[in-house]
């Protein structure tokens, strides 16, 4: 029966991408769930359609629609967390950042629509025997904007791991499906650097038998997996389920058997990793996906007990801002998850939100650790919010500090190259006394 109403439904994709008109507002699958042949398929509507403005977050492939110059007046992006494409395409004024909280990305942009999303585009793993399709490894924002669009069009994709959570969804509560069975987008786990396992090392001193983890998009929070090797009873409660996860889990560290809040699973709202990471969700029982809104909020994150989130970032002022979203004016990434996991990280008993960062950039020409943010930097994390910040110099906890305090802590940690030169501006510019 199930298989009858799938076959009905079943069109081609150019039929799909005639059916998004001018003016519309269209919601996408995100990262590993981009729905790859519709995003494809829509730029061949550039003759009919002006103004549709997509909702996308990390794309992670070049679309015809976001890229090329000849889609101006025609396909707009507004963007939740920008991708390297994003960034070049910026200046030409196709692309603009939606500030955001991921655990309200989806609610409060639909509040700034009247709560209207025309169109959603996602993806799915093909139909179980009842006839309930996955959306499989994201659910950031996904079934939230299914909810609320007029018109839903799934992009079936066998490739697809079919997950469990929130992510099911039967046959007939949705418009069309189209069949496109594309590689799944893989991010390889980078090989750590010398630095980076030093400040691995760091951080996996802070963390105890017992404790849950949430990692950070980046090279650093994932290397600290293989400095945890000797921990016990560790549990998952992340937005981006990675690599380091699985290796935690084969190795037994990882078996959430402590965890306060779903004990026995793993808990996240999106993975982002290699096949091996897809093969691990893959109907697995003990790993759950839900929506980004309850993932990420921090008061749910927080009835974790012992909850510590790592994240990094691009650069941290003496008072304690952290900005890993910008660099100065030009817009690099976004705020994502991360002020969502660091406070409920902060929220939990027993629960530490660390920010961990190499103490250098640009071939440690230029000091992370700066007297004052880059004009028109982002703050990420507020300086009343932070807690924990890491280098490869060590371990700085700003958390009830003075600002006097906080700059002392963190030119500790900052690369001895630049540690007089912090001291003198923040003397010069009367942000502590001479
Ligand atoms: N000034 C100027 N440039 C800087 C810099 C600084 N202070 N710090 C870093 N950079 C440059 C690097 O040199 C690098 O340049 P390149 O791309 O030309 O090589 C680039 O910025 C990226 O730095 P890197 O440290 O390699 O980035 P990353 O891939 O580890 O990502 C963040 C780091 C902070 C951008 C990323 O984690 C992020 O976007 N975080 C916000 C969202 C978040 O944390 N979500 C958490 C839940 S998943």
């Amino acid at each position: 029966m199930s298989d009858q109403i799938y076959n009905q439904k079943l069109i081609t994709l150019e039929e799909a991408a005639s059916m998004v008109k001018s003016s519309d507002t269209v919601g996408i699958g995100i990262a590993a769930s981009e729905p790859v042949g519709l995003l494809q398929a829509l730029a061949g509507q550039q003759e009919e359609v002006e103004d549709v403005h997509i909702w996308t977050c990390l794309p992670m492939r070049p679309y015809d629609i976001f890229v090329e110059p000849s889609m101006d007046g025609k396909f707009f992006n507004e963007n939740w967390f920008y991708s390297v494409t994003d960034r070049k395409v910026h200046p030409e004024g196709r692309v603009s950042y939606i500030p955001n909280n991921l655990h309200r990305a989806a609610t409060d942009k639909l509040k700034s629509t009247g709560g209207k999303l025309n169109v959603f585009l996602g993806t799915a793993a093909p139909p179980n025997e009842e006839g309930c399709v996955s959306l499989s490894v994201g659910m950031i924002v996904e079934r939230d904007l299914l909810e609320a669009a007029d018109l839903v069009i799934l992009e079936v994709n066998e490739n697809l791991p079919f997950t469990f959570g929130d992510t099911l969804i039967h046959v007939s509560e949705i418009d069309y499906f189209v069949e496109n069975h594309t590689p799944l987008v893989e991010l390889p786990a980078a090989t750590p650097t010398e630095i980076e396992k030093k400040i691995g090392g760091y951080i996996a001193d802070l963390i105890e038998d017992g404790a849950t983890l949430q990692l950070g998009i980046g090279g650093i929070p994932n290397a600290i997996t293989a400095f945890l090797k000797d921990r016990k009873d560790l549990g998952i409660h992340t937005e981006m389920f990675v690599d380091g996860m699985v290796d935690l889990f084969e190795a037994g560290v990882v078996n959430n058997s402590k965890k306060t809040l779903h004990p026995g699973k793993m808990i996240g709202t999106f993975a982002l990793g290699t096949q091996r990471l897809y093969d691990f969700v893959d109907r697995n029982p003990g790993v759950e996906f839900h929506r980004g809104r309850y993932t990420n909020d921090p008061f749910v994150i927080a009835k974790n007990k012992k909850m510590i989130s790592v994240n990094t970032a691009l650069q941290v002022d003496i008072y304690g801002q952290v900005c890993s979203q910008s660099i100065g004016t030009r817009h690099f990434s976004g705020t994502g998850g991360q002020l969502d996991t660091h406070r409920g990280a902060q929220l939990s008993e027993g629960g530490r939100g660390i920010i961990a960062m190499r103490s250098t950039a640009r071939n440690g020409t230029i000091s992370t650790i700066v007297p004052t943010l880059s004009p028109g930097a982002g703050v990420t994390v507020p300086s009343q919010d932070v807690d924990t910040i890491i280098t490869e110099y060590g371990v700085a906890e700003l958390i009830g500090k003075t600002v006097r305090d906080r700059m002392n802590a963190l030119i500790n940690i900052a690369h001895p190259d630049f540690r007089d030169w912090i001291r003198d501006e923040a003397k010069r510019l009367g942000i502590v006394p001479k």
